[in-house]
């Protein structure tokens, strides 16, 4: 496995491989890496010729009180983990390479409508941050495929739709959320939970699960199901930041066109906040019959 660090050299050794006739497949992460990010990786083998994975924590997607400076950083752990999965090429820069001449007056990618809503409502500019250094990173690496994790699903939808907006040569690829056993999703912040918090944390998922289970049996009040689970999150010692039933398409309210049904949350445990979703598809005909006036 070979790292760069500089735009220049990483555009050299790409070129190698064009020339070469072999596909590429991008995986952008902020390091940490846990079995989520290897899922993606191996989805990523299993699509192209050469993996090239990014570890960059982006600043320009954390805002003011956030965790920018507690991010987890183990680049050794992550590189040997990368190396056994049989990764080729590793993109590490600097913040002085993706941001040469500073954040303030950095040209941005946003995606309206999107990006506002569910997390972009408690993280404001969260999204411009993530889409900006997301265009920077296509146009550097130029994948054939690039691979993100299904547990940021607002993520993925925001991304698929700014690769389509800006007709970008690229295909997007999402991965399922990679659980432990007890059903929370893999993830970097999980690390900061005490012992107890992640006792707690599976009950996000398990919620979930229950009001996908009460929609797929035909309960179709759905404020009633979202004020419920809640209500559960916040029994359990969570902080519900919000709890939403929506069009898996759209991330917007159910309709009757609604094929997807996505079901998200997020909620605080202490200072660490936590997101999943699950989805139920809906079949047009016999759903449609029996959630019809729910709304
Ligand atoms: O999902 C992440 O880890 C980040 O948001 C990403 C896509 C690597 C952009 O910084």
């Amino acid at each position: 496995m070979r790292t760069y660090s500089s735009n220049a050299q990483l555009h050299s050794a790409l070129e190698r491989f064009r020339r070469n006739g072999q596909s590429i497949a991008f995986v952008p992460t902020m390091g940490n890496l846990h079995d989520g990010h290897l899922n993606l990786v191996r989805k990523a083998r299993s699509l192209c010729d050469v993996v090239v994975v990014s570890i960059f924590v982006n600043p320009l997607q954390f805002g003011p009180n956030e965790d920018l400076d507690a991010y987890p950083r183990t680049m050794a752990a992550d590189k040997e983990k990368l190396f056994s999965e049989g990764v080729q090429v590793l993109y590490a820069p600097q913040v002085g390479e993706i941001y040469p001449q500073g954040m303030a007056n950095q040209t941005l990618v946003r995606v309206p409508d999107l990006s506002e809503t569910l997390c972009g409502s408690s993280r404001p500019g969260h999204f411009d941050g993530v889409t900006t250094v997301v265009a920077k990173l296509f146009n550097i690496v130029q994948p054939d495929i690039a691979v993100f994790g299904e547990k940021d699903f607002q993520q993925l939808s925001i991304v698929r739709k700014m690769v389509k907006d800006l007709c970008m040569p690229v295909q997007i690829v999402g991965v399922a959320t990679t659980r432990d056993e007890d059903g929370l999703a893999k993830s970097s912040r999980n690390g900061y939970l005490s012992p107890e918090q992640r006792h707690i944390a599976p009950v996000i998922h398990q919620t979930l699960n229950s009001c996908r289970e009460a929609i797929a049996c035909g309960f179709d009040n759905f404020l009633q199901l979202e004020s419920h689970a809640r209500m559960k999150l916040l029994r359990a010692g969570l902080e519900p930041d919000y709890f939403a039933i929506r069009d898996a398409s759209t991330l917007r309210p159910v309709t009757a066109d609604t094929e997807e049904i996505a079901i998200l949350a997020a909620a605080r445990l202490g200072p660490t906040r936590l997101i999943d979703n699950v989805r139920l598809a809906l079949n047009p005909v016999s759903d449609w019959g029996m959630l019809a006036g729910g709304r």
